[in-house]
């Protein structure tokens, strides 16, 4: 009873999501209404109907994640919200919605950095300490960064154009593997890992971006073209219609994933390298931590265990359920940051949301 409770909430993408977890990190109670299988069907996310979809659902989840963990808002110590980055008319949903809920049951406010949070959700699982090496990989971001405190990380790269999951769902979009009978439900990276295990990666060469670049950012758009040329001559060449590729679709998927796997790799072993070079991670059992929806892929994280095992590295990558968006990530912030006592706000302070 004397543990401190916090309420998160998460918005910022496809996922509206919301937890209370007690300060040890143990879920109290959870509830996550996914968009996916809308945006599937389109084809992409649409930004209002994104917004329409957190609209309706905010309420009850939130109400869901309350009732599950048998605590009454009078309990709650703080809420905690994803405020950036993401899509805005998301992101304001559950702002809007959450600065309405603390001012109405007058409690703190703690604006939460949605890369912050998959940054920090490891530490929820188990005890990694400070300073350790995060590389974070989802549909809308990829980045290397050195975790030094709750608030405080050295970005060491990001991407220059997209993001490794955005790349993954256009190639999956571009094949049509909806269509493709034990693919139907599965997000395009999901899709891509499944059929790349009958896959030939060695039958596309594709070229690894950035082999010349001296630092750790990332460029996913080279990948995206040149998979989508081997696409277009494969249809001409057996003359059929975009979108109804067969023969080797499974070779194609390797061969992607295995391409984004060695990009991310390359990169991260040149962090690694900088960090070891400038006293950055500790010397004792130096750690990378793997997150974000990408990092769900098995081969991802396989081609990553080369790397950390070459240069000594502990590699740690929480469970799927974590890795992707959800309201446990932004409550166990949300606790790292009411322990640490930083960004803690009064619920009558007007908060903007920011997409970038
Ligand atoms: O972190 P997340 O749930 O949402 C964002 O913040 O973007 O990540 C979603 C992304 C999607 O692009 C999806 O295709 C990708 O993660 N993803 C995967 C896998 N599962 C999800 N990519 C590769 N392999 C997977 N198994
Ligand atoms: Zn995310």
């Amino acid at each position: 009873p004397c543990s401190r409770l916090v309420l998160g909430i998460e918005t910022s993408c496809d996922e509206t999501g919301a937890a209370v977890l007690d300060e040890a990190g143990e879920i109290l109670g959870e509830s996550l209404h996914s968009q996916k299988e809308v945006h599937l069907r389109f084809g992409g996310i649409i930004p209002t109907v994104a917004q329409q979809l957190h609209r309706e659902n905010i309420e009850r989840v939130v109400q869901e994640a309350l009732e599950r963990s048998n605590v009454d808002p009078s309990l709650l110590s703080a809420v905690a919200t994803t405020v950036k980055p993401g899509l805005g008319l998301s992101l304001g949903i559950g702002l809007e919605f959450s600065q309405r809920f603390v001012r109405q049951h007058n409690k703190p406010f703690i604006p939460i950095h949605h890369m912050e949070a998959h940054a920090l959700t490891v530490r929820m699982l188990q005890p990694v300490a400070f300073p350790f090496l995060v590389l974070l990989v989802s549909g809308g971001h990829s980045l290397l960064a050195v975790a030094q405190g709750v608030d405080d990380f050295l970005l060491l790269g990001h991407t220059l154009d997209e993001a490794p999951g955005d790349t993954l769902d256009k190639v999956a979009r571009r094949l049509s593997l909806i269509k493709h009978p034990q693919c139907s439900t599965l997000s395009g990276g999901q899709a891509i890992e499944l059929l790349a295990k009958d896959g030939d990666r060695m039958r596309f060469p594709f070229r690894t971006p950035m082999g010349r670049t001296s630092d750790c950012c990332f460029s996913f758009a080279g990948i995206q073209n040149q998979v989508k040329m081997v696409i277009i001559k494969q249809e001409a060449e057996e003359g059929i219609e975009q979108g109804t590729l067969l023969s080797c679709v499974n070779d194609i998927a390797a061969a992607t994933q295995h391409t984004v796997a060695s990009h991310l790799a390359k990169r991260t072993h040149r962090a690694i390298l900088f960090c070891k070079a400038n006293g950055l991670l500790p010397l004792n059992s130096p750690t990378l931590v793997l997150s974000g929806g990408v990092a769900s892929n098995q081969y991802i994280r396989k081609v990553l265990t080369i790397i950390t095992e070459a240069t000594g590295l502990h590699l740690l990558c929480p469970p799927p359920k974590f890795c992707t968006d959800n309201g446990v990530m932004i409550a166990w912030n949300g606790v790292e940051r009411l322990r640490e006592g930083k960004g803690i706000l009064p619920p009558d302070v007007d908060v903007c949301y920011e997409p970038k």
